[in-house]
């Protein structure tokens, strides 16, 4: 877990944080002791952004081209993928602590859990982005559509299927409720 760097000493908190780096309205739980499966890092994930804050908030604020890097043992895995135009890639957000059940996001503070949200803080920080696959070279594959930091470690890569990944009508009840 990512510690608030300001931990055990509440004057350093940034303002609307506590000594546990909570915003009002966030909790935190015990983890458990343990955890219950592992997982192979296959590659990372190259764009232009080195701090969270410069990041697009997701997948469509930017039209930044970026590069994922297969580690090269997987390289026969993309047999196909050139026919493709869109892929779900899969991603470890690992500058996240993951014990929050109630979050106030930064940007508008209203508590919601985390499951309700697409915030990198969750016990599992996998994210997932649709982007648009430009073109594959050995390892390289160059897409638009991602919101990580540099170096974000690669979990997966999938074809998006229109035909059954997307659902247009799809709703999300309090965000189309917000205030902009
Ligand atoms: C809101 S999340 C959405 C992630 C993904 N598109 C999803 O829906 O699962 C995107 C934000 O996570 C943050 N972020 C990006 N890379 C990260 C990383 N490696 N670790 C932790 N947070 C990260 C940035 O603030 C970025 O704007």
């Amino acid at each position: 877990m990512v510690e608030p760097a300001h931990k055990n000493d509440p004057a350093k908190a940034p303002a609307g944080e506590n000594a546990q780096g909570l915003r009002e309205g966030e909790l935190a739980v015990a983890l458990p002791a343990q955890f219950d499966a592992s997982l192979y890092f296959i590659g990372r994930i190259r764009t232009p952004w080195k701090r969270r804050g410069d990041c697009p908030k997701n997948a469509r604020g930017s039209d930044a081209v970026c590069t994922i890097e297969l580690d090269p043992r997987w390289v026969e895995g993309l047999k196909g993928l050139e026919t493709v135009s869109h892929v779900i890639v899969l991603y470890w957000m690992y500058d996240a602590r993951r014990d929050l059940v109630f979050q106030a996001p930064r940007d508008y503070r209203e508590q919601r859990g985390t499951f309700a949200l697409r915030s990198p803080v969750r016990p599992n920080p996998i994210a997932l982005s649709v982007a648009r696959l430009l073109g594959i070279e050995g390892n390289r594959l160059s897409i638009v559509g991602i919101d990580c930091l540099d170096n974000t470690p690669l979990l997966d890569i999938k074809p998006y299927f229109a035909s059954t990944d997307s659902v247009p009508d799809a709703t999300v009840g309090w965000h189309a409720a917000r205030k902009r």
